[in-house]
């Protein structure tokens, strides 16, 4: 028998898109180095995200703007180092996507030294030349709709996205376009539960959420959010299943666990 045989199949984007058909919930955490993203590929963790979130939760900023190309360059490749199973998504950081031939180049830092499988990028509609570029090159691309971190000053805060009918079916129609100009996973941040459902159920390709309800095809948490580190407060959406279960594998464990059986997210932790 040859050694590979004993390993964990790989996630890829043709195993995410077969979870969404066979209606099994892909589990998805974030992790900034060697050692958590090696404790979270053992305890089951579909698709592992070094987000931009290292900004605050790493560097103690107040947001994710200040983050560089270089930091997330230095993390991703750590993470990388401790993943056998998990597939790897790189953020793009703020600003370093701003024309194609930017994303491309940023991306392909991503992909070729830090060993991603997929990159991650905020916006929507406007976004769509952006994706089709980096998808016609080989490159997965998820596309994050809903609260965009990135853009929180032009929100003005922090906010629910989507709750107006305009807004909801706008979100909706960009992500179909998304979804036509390549993407291979949508994002939901903070959007109403029945609109995430919507727009899970009218596309092909996965939809994981994060505050965007049970009807996503997958959820996606910040883990130190699920280990209840947190300088503020541990936001409504999430759960600090560390306090539930005494140990980091546990905690992870037990959060993959209730997302695969359906218990995660709970009614408590959903927007209306
Ligand atoms: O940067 C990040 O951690 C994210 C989360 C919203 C998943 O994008």
């Amino acid at each position: 028998m040859s050694v590979h045989a004993q390993q964990p199949a790989k996630i890829t984007v043709r195993s995410l898109q077969a979870s969404k058909q066979a209606g099994d919930k892909i589990a998805c955490l974030t992790a900034y180095d060697a050692s958590f993203a090696h404790v979270l590929d053992r305890a089951g963790v579909d698709l592992v995200l070094v987000g931009d979130s290292l900004g605050m939760v790493v560097q103690g900023q107040q947001t994710t703007l200040s983050v560089s190309v270089a930091d997330m360059l230095y993390h991703c490749k750590a993470v990388s180092r401790g993943l056998s199973r998990s597939m790897l998504m790189a953020d793009m950081p703020f600003l370093s996507y701003t024309s194609p031939q930017q994303a491309l180049q940023h991306a392909g830092h991503f992909m070729k030294q830090a060993n991603a499988q997929m990159v991650k990028l905020e916006g929507g509609a406007e976004q769509a030349e952006i994706v089709a570029s980096l998808a016609r090159n080989g490159i997965p691309v998820c596309a994050h709709l809903g609260l965009q971190p990135q853009r929180v000053h032009k929100l003005g805060g922090y906010y629910v996205q989507g709750r107006e009918q305009a807004a909801a079916e706008a979100m909706l129609r960009e992500a179909q376009q998304l979804e036509q100009a390549g993407a291979d996973l949508i994002l939901l941040e903070c959007v109403p539960a029945s609109l995430a459902e919507a727009i899970t159920r009218a596309l092909y390709i996965p939809v994981i959420g994060i505050g965007a309800g049970a009807g996503c095809d997958g959820q996606i948490l910040v883990l130190y959010d699920i280990l209840g580190i947190s300088m503020g407060r541990i936001p409504k959406f999430s759960q600090d299943f560390l306090a539930e279960t005494g140990s980091v594998e546990a905690a992870v464990k037990a959060y993959v666990e209730a997302v695969k059986n359906g218990t995660f997210p709970g009614t408590q932790h959903v927007f209306s």
